[in-house]
């Protein structure tokens, strides 16, 4: 698929044909795009808990929902096949970076401008959800309420280390409703883009 396109096409997918597995194959290829994100100093400070057998996502959805009526949101993400949850790992970085080429051996956080670790790994994710448009599949990237952060973390095993910057439903399509975000509209370029200075934007 032509790249405008799949970038036009992206939007967050909410249901899914529970009946269609995602194959094998194709997991493994968004999983390949994902490694090839940027990452500062090359740290790739970054792992995926890849959960596609039925027990796997139901672990997952008990994990990190919290108590309360099942909502049409949960109803219909809980059909999708296969769940991606990417994780960034902070110490990567702070290792990377006290090697003898980046030299900050104080591995003090203050020298980031902003936490590259959860940057990167959110560029490897949207190349997750940018591939599954172009393998002709829909996704979701959704937050796990800190709430759940622990219980998920029991659930699977995940160390400390590792934090979950959201989750990635994927799978085939099924009907789903417009997410009410979007009435807000797209700002679009012109509206927040300064050229040359900073100014009032012109859209
Ligand atoms: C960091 C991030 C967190 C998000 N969290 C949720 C979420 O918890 N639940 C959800 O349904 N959508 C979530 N979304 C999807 C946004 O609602 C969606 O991207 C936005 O409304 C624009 O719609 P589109 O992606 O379909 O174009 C999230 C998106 C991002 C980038």
């Amino acid at each position: 698929m032509d790249f405008g396109e799949v970038v036009r096409r992206r939007r967050m997918v909410r249901n899914y044909d529970a009946d269609r597995p995602v194959p094998p194959d194709v997991a493994s290829r968004l999983l390949g795009y994902a490694v090839h994100a940027p990452s500062a100093g090359f740290s790739q400070g970054w792992e995926f808990l890849v959960l596609a057998s039925a027990p796997e996502r139901e672990l997952f959805w008990s994990a990190t929902t919290p108590p309360g009526p099942e909502s049409p949101w949960l109803e219909g993400m809980r059909r999708a096949p296969l769940i991606v949850v990417p994780h960034s790992h902070r110490d990567a970085y702070l290792d990377r970076y006290a090697e003898p080429d980046k030299g900050w051996t104080d591995r003090d956080e203050a020298r980031w401008p902003v936490p590259y670790w959860h940057i990167d790994t959110g560029m490897a994710s949207l190349l997750i959800l940018l591939g599954a448009v172009d393998e002709g599949l829909g996704a979701c990237f959704f937050g796990i309420p800190p709430s759940q952060t622990s219980t998920y973390r029991e659930a699977f095993g995940v160390p400390d280390a590792y934090v979950p910057i959201g989750a990635i439903t994927i799978g085939y399509r099924a009907p789903d409703r417009r997410s009410p975000s979007l009435k807000r509209g797209r700002r679009e370029a012109p509206a927040v883009t300064h050229y040359g200075r900073w100014s009032a934007s012109s859209g």
